[in-house]
């Protein structure tokens, strides 16, 4: 039952023979074959994984550039997923037949003319991981972690959640034909996330607990029963998860924006992206390093008061509430991972308070494209970081949004009846009202409609609409 490397090359398939291993990021001692809490056995810490193998191949980075175009030309399930393509920056299986692809990966990258104008940002960009066949950015990871689960003989998978994960998680644990298990906050997870997850047919345990509390009972259940562990605390999620970066420099032909901004909960996404921007760097892919900055909701700011009471080095962990549940956690496991990138790349990190949050998801609406709340707090970040001066307008800047609009369907409803965020947040900022369109209840006449429609030309003016939209 271990998820050991294995050294077999399958020439049939043509996978690479694996060279990965995993390295303790705190006391830097590496192990070929983790135990089943993926964590290291001399000091407890997190793994990462590293290979010497990923190097350009002959040292050009431009034919390793050519051979992932190419693959999108392709159409073998390992070329069409936006994660196996790079699998040359990626831990490989054993044979390419146990991929377990749901043709992850792929995602648009979006302007978003309406918050360049109103950020005065010209080069503003959305990277939409919501747009993955379960709606996050979990598939990316879990495409990778789910394939070495297979790969290592597991009858059954699982994780704690605020949602997303576990809905992945469920969908990856079917197609592969194995069993899953999901540990979730009761009454703190969006009904669509948790009805993605029975689908998907996951045994669901609605926990009385928060998040922290799952992944608490989560990471002493690995050591007691022969489950395969799918947080991102398992160092393969985060390989995964880089190639939503690899896609974005790709997208951007190579050419670097000046600031990605990632929302911050467990913090593993903020790690897996800044690895793959060092790495690309390391390899000559990327001529310079992006800022990486962080966002996180004020009610869930662990980040935020770690690096501004102990510069880093000790967590400080708080008890999270935030509307934007999937980053309601207080004790993120890859902390460490994510203060590591933050400051090699030289980025920052914000807190943002919920009107803020619903603010910004409603401009995202308003752009056409949508998102989850969690996601919002990037162009909510955003706007603080241009109000500090750390952002500045000239820069080309990508907001990472990781989940689809349709994840939590109550808070967009309770933000456009002026529910959220609240009547004295509501009260504060009238602007709001701009942006919701509640539904009207109307007889079934021409007439009844004829006025409503009377009646929205005369409040909403349609000076807004989109003109030169030019996706890439
Ligand atoms: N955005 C969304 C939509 C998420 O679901 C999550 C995390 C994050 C951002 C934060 O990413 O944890 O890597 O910092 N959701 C996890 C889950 C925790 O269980 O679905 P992170």
């Amino acid at each position: 039952m271990s998820s050991s490397a294995t050294s077999e090359k399958d020439s049939s398939s043509g996978a690479r023979p694996a060279t990965y291993r995993f390295e303790c990021i705190g006391c830097a001692s590496v192990t070929p074959s983790p135990a089943n809490d993926f964590r290291c056995p001399h000091c407890g810490n997190l793994l990462e994984i590293t290979d010497p193998a990923w190097k350009a191949p002959h040292g050009n980075p431009e034919s390793l550039k050519s051979l992932w175009r190419e693959r999108r030309l392709l159409n073998r399930p390992v070329d069409l997923s936006g994660v196996w393509r790079f699998r040359e920056l990626l831990p490989a299986p054993s044979s390419e037949h146990l991929i377990v692809t749901l043709r992850e990966g792929n995602t648009p990258l979006y302007e978003l003319p309406r918050s360049s104008r109103s950020t005065g940002i010209a080069k503003l960009y959305a990277k939409h991981q919501g747009m993955n066949p379960t709606g996050s950015f979990k598939d990316t990871g879990m495409t990778v972690a789910a394939t070495l689960a297979r790969q290592a003989g597991f009858a059954w998978v699982a994780c704690a959640s605020t949602g997303n994960t576990s809905a992945s998680m469920a969908a990856y644990a079917a197609r592969a034909g194995m069993r899953s298990l999901v540990l979730v906050p009761e009454g703190k997870i969006s009904w669509s996330k948790l009805s993605q997850a029975l689908d998907y047919g996951a045994l669901t345990c609605q926990l009385r607990t928060d998040f922290d509390g799952c992944l608490r009972l989560l990471q002493e259940l690995v050591k007691r029963a022969p489950v395969y562990q799918l947080n991102s605390i398992n160092p393969f999620r985060i390989e995964g998860q880089k190639t939503a970066a690899i896609e974005l420099l790709e997208q951007f032909d190579w050419e670097p924006p000046d600031h990605i901004i990632v929302p911050g909960g467990n913090l593993g996404n903020s790690s897996a992206i800044g690895k793959a921007l060092l790495e690309m760097h390391n390899l000559g892919l990327i001529s310079r390093l992006p800022k990486l900055s962080v966002i996180q909701a004020e009610g869930a700011n662990a980040l935020v008061r770690t690096l501004r009471e102990t510069g880093g080095k000790r967590l400080v962990s708080v008890q999270a509430e935030t509307r934007a549940t999937a980053i309601r956690i207080g004790n993120p496991a890859s902390w460490q991972k994510a203060v590591r990138v933050l400051q090699a790349t030289g980025g920052s990190c914000e807190e943002v308070s919920e009107a803020e949050i619903a603010e910004a998801k409603a401009e995202i609406g308003a752009e056409g494209i949508g998102c989850e709340p969690a996601s919002a707090v990037t162009l909510a970040g955003l706007k603080k970081l241009l109000r500090h001066g750390f952002v500045k307008a000239g820069e080309t800047v990508v907001l990472i949004l990781t989940g689809n609009l349709l994840k939590d369907p109550d808070f967009t409803i309770e933000f456009h009846r002026g529910e959220i965020p609240g009547k004295e947040a509501n009260d504060r900022n009238k602007e709001l009202d701009s942006f919701r369109h509640p539904p009207v209840v109307l007889d079934a006449t021409l007439d009844a409609v004829m006025q409503a429609l009377e009646r929205a030309e005369k409040s909403t003016p349609v000076s807004n609409a989109i003109s030169n939209e030019s996706e890439t």
